[in-house]
């Protein structure tokens, strides 16, 4: 079969601000939520909406506060990005350097002037920016006086600061996304929408009122971004991966089915404009009752998205068999049986290269737009050896499984716009906080407790990478 890559095809990597940034109160950055989230034991309650105290605790190690520092060092970054022949770096604005607090009247110019020169280096170096406007981080203030996603206000937040970006970097940016893995507000509340639950709440309904208003902000965003600029291109993204029944019973896979209707609700509104029958039915069954105003219909009706991005790390796997539910995994987040055909990560995060061409194909016959890999790969402990070299020939391999993969998803007819690699530098992991967990084709020197010079230095896989791309796919 022959190389089925567009010409244009954006290969590049994806980041994240809180992620890389560092200097998370400087030149007028306000707090976000994740600035709020330590490493360790106390990290995981929070992200399900369990959340301490508004203000960073004494003693604990908040690895936001200084990521891997990109905000002073982003123009050597970009250098060695550049070096690889990216056509494309994915990356997030911090709402809260925008807007210190959610809700100022004016935004803040240093903010916005840091992403200024990011935009232009990138153009400097012929690199796309692939912009997502909420990466996990609501700024603080807005969670702690409204109640973050719970309430309709933020809807008018997020579309003054979706507006004031869009029409600052309309000549810069071409490709936005609004919300990243919008469906991880169902598992990560804290981290998906900001949610913090009080004793007694209804935690599904509070879930499904705040989708509701990041369903709405998307489509206001849609609406604004098209208006400002009409070429742009504006997607939804989702934490994608085909749940598999794990046996031929018609249970398993009805149970699996609906596994994936968790996720495609959120898609289904932002893509094709309306609330899915299974979902009213699950609202019925759940005494859901959604507060929606007149026009939201009608909103999000006429302001679908453009393309659908996607992360793609692990498929699933779902059984309606108590016993053979006992035997779990992680992999992103997502509960799921152990594969049994299937090899894991150190991590417990499913390897399925194939799921990758199930998946994209599954959305494509399901959307009909456009897709983007925004996000892919393989979360790993790397050693330096006494050379001073990561020889990560375990990354190679499964960047080269997907990358295959894809290739095979787009000879099966699936319009795919690009790819761009989770973390191609090392940066802080979003479910542990942990330096360790490394992504990049680019090693930096810092550990889980901050310590460590901050260096960069390349990989094995970046000579490996950088061949992918000048090749386009073609010598992977
Ligand atoms: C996705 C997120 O869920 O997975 C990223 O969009 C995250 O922010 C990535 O970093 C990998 O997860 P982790 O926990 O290994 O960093």
């Amino acid at each position: 079969m022959k190389n089925g890559f567009p010409e244009d095809f954006l290969w590049g990597g994806a980041i994240a601000a809180n992620q890389t940034e560092g200097a998370f109160l400087e030149e007028g950055k306000g707090l976000t939520t994740v600035d709020l989230l330590p490493t360790g034991e106390k990290r995981f309650p929070i992200m399900l909406g369990n959340l301490p105290s508004f203000y960073p605790i004494e003693g604990e190690y908040y690895p936001s506060h200084e990521a891997i520092d990109f905000y002073y060092r982003y123009k050597d970054d970009i250098a060695l990005f550049a070096e690889m022949g990216f056509k494309a770096l994915r990356l997030s604005i911090s709402w809260a350097r925008i807007f210190p607090n959610g809700d100022d009247v004016e935004p803040n110019e240093a903010g916005l002037r840091f992403y200024d020169n990011l935009f232009d280096e990138l153009r400097s170096k012929g690199i796309e920016p692939v912009v997502t406007l909420a990466h996990f981080d609501v700024p603080v203030h807005l969670v702690e006086t409204y109640g973050s996603w719970k309430n309709r206000k933020l809807v008018h937040f997020f579309e003054k600061y979706a507006k004031t970006v869009f029409e600052r970097y309309k000549n810069k940016v071409n490709y936005w996304l609004t919300f990243n893995e919008i469906n991880m507000l169902l598992h990560l509340p804290f981290v998906g929408a900001g949610l913090v639950f009080e004793e007694g709440e209804n935690e599904l309904q509070v879930k499904y009122q705040a989708a509701h208003h990041q369903l709405v902000a998307s489509a206001l965003a849609v609406k604004a971004g098209h208006e400002i600029n009409p070429d742009a291109k504006i997607g939804c993204m989702l934490a994608a991966g085909m749940t598999y029944a794990y046996s031929s019973n018609p249970n398993d896979v009805w149970d699996a089915m609906n596994k994936d209707r968790e996720s495609f609700f959120f898609i289904d509104v932002q893509s094709r404009g309306e609330y899915p029958g299974y979902a009213k039915r699950f609202f019925q069954e759940n005494a859901i009752e959604l507060t929606m105003n007149e026009e939201d219909e009608e909103i999000l009706k006429n302001h679908t998205v453009d393309y659908i991005g996607f992360s793609y790390y692990s498929s699933r796997v779902t059984s309606t068999d108590p016993e053979i539910q006992e035997n779990t995994t992680s992999g992103n987040v997502f509960g799921s049986i152990t594969n049994p055909y299937l090899e894991k990560s150190e991590w417990g995060w499913t390897i399925d290269s194939k799921g990758l061409r199930i998946t994209a194909n599954q959305l494509y016959d399901r959307y009909q737009k456009p897709l983007f890999i925004v996000e892919n790969g393989l979360g790993a402990i790397d050693e330096v050896n006494s050379n001073g070299e990561v020889n990560d020939d375990y990354r190679i391999e499964y960047l080269r499984a997907h990358i295959h993969e894809m290739q095979e998803a787009i000879n099966d007819g699936v319009e795919l716009i690009g790819y761009t690699s989770w973390g191609p530098i090392d940066i802080v992991s979003a479910s542990t906080g942990e330096m360790k967990k490394r992504y990049g084709y680019i090693y930096v020197e810092r550990d889980n407790e901050g310590n460590g010079t901050l260096k960069r230095m390349k990989k094995k896989s970046f000579e490996w990478y950088k061949k992918v791309i000048d090749s386009n796919g073609e010598n992977i």
